[in-house]
């Protein structure tokens, strides 16, 4: 922990709620970031903001759905208005899919899964850039998924969202290198988060498919044990890495 590493600096998460959102908002403030998070839960907003006040740390937390571009301009806007700058924008919310497999899958889930999880951090982003190809720096953190780089962790509609963002960040990566902006995208394995409350199989047939890919996880990690990386990413230390996809799952995929 490096109380002065993001000192000065203003950053945005998404999906503060719960999860790992909350702990990387809750890491960039205790690393001297001003932080403003922003979470589709009022529930979520609720319980994150007690335990920020109970920690003595200062995150503004906003009602924001990564899907609402209306609100996600209100959301960038307001930040700029208020600090001046964005230096750091970590795209955390995410859904899963309820591990439904192609031909099961429904347009409701496929529509929303990508929405939230390739759209959202699209929209932050296209709000985010300007500002900081303007200040000719900037960190954009994306959270993907192991399942964004094999077929057999999740169902059909949060593999292919996931697989997407490694796209959508590279392009990013490439496009925007000259004018100062980094993007990367952190792919964790299980972490103890709140996802669960997507996460319930809807198809026996489709957990079948994934078993043996699960039946070889290396075990769950700790939100911040993600923070901690997207923490870095966002950080000066990490200058030279860009479009970079780094995976944190324990060596689960590895195997
Ligand atoms: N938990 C895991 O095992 C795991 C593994 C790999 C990747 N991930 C990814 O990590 C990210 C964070 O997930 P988590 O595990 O912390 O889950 P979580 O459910 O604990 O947190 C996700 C947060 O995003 C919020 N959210 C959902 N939809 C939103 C929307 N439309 N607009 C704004 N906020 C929204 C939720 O309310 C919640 O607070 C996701 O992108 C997920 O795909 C999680």
């Amino acid at each position: 922990m490096d109380e002065t590493r993001h000192a000065g600096r203003v950053a945005i998460v998404t999906g503060a709620g719960y999860g790992i959102g909350r702990a990387t908002a809750s890491r960039l403030a205790r690393e001297g970031a001003v932080v403003i998070g922003c979470d589709v839960s009022d529930e979520g907003i609720a319980s994150a903001r007690e335990e920020f006040e109970a920690a003595g740390l200062s995150v503004a937390l906003e009602q924001a759905d990564v899907t609402d571009q209306v609100a996600v301009d209100r959301l960038v806007q307001g930040v700029l208005e208020r600090h001046g700058r964005i230096d750091i924008l970590a795209n955390v919310a995410g859904i899963m899919d309820w591990f439904l497999p192609a031909h099961e899958v429904d347009d409701a889930t496929w529509n929303r899964v990508l929405d939230v999880n390739l759209a959202g951090p699209m929209r932050l982003t296209r709000a985010a850039l300007p500002s900081m190809m303007e200040q000719k720096s900037g960190s954009i953190v994306n959270v993907g998924s192991v399942g964004g780089l094999r077929g057999g962790a999740a169902g059909a509609a949060y593999t292919a969202s996931k697989h997407a963002l490694v796209g959508y960040t590279r392009s990013v990566a490439w496009t925007y290198h000259a004018d100062g902006v980094r993007c990367n995208v952190v792919c964790p394995g299980g972490v103890e988060t709140n996802i669960g409350t997507t996460a319930q199989p809807r198809s026996q047939w489709g957990m079948a498919q994934l078993g043996p890919i699960h039946a070889s996880a290396t075990g769950m990690a700790k939100p911040d044990e993600i923070a901690t990386l997207i923490s870095w990413l966002a950080s000066g230390e990490a200058s030279n890495v860009n479009g970079a996809v780094v995976v944190a799952d324990g060596g689960w995929s590895a195997g």
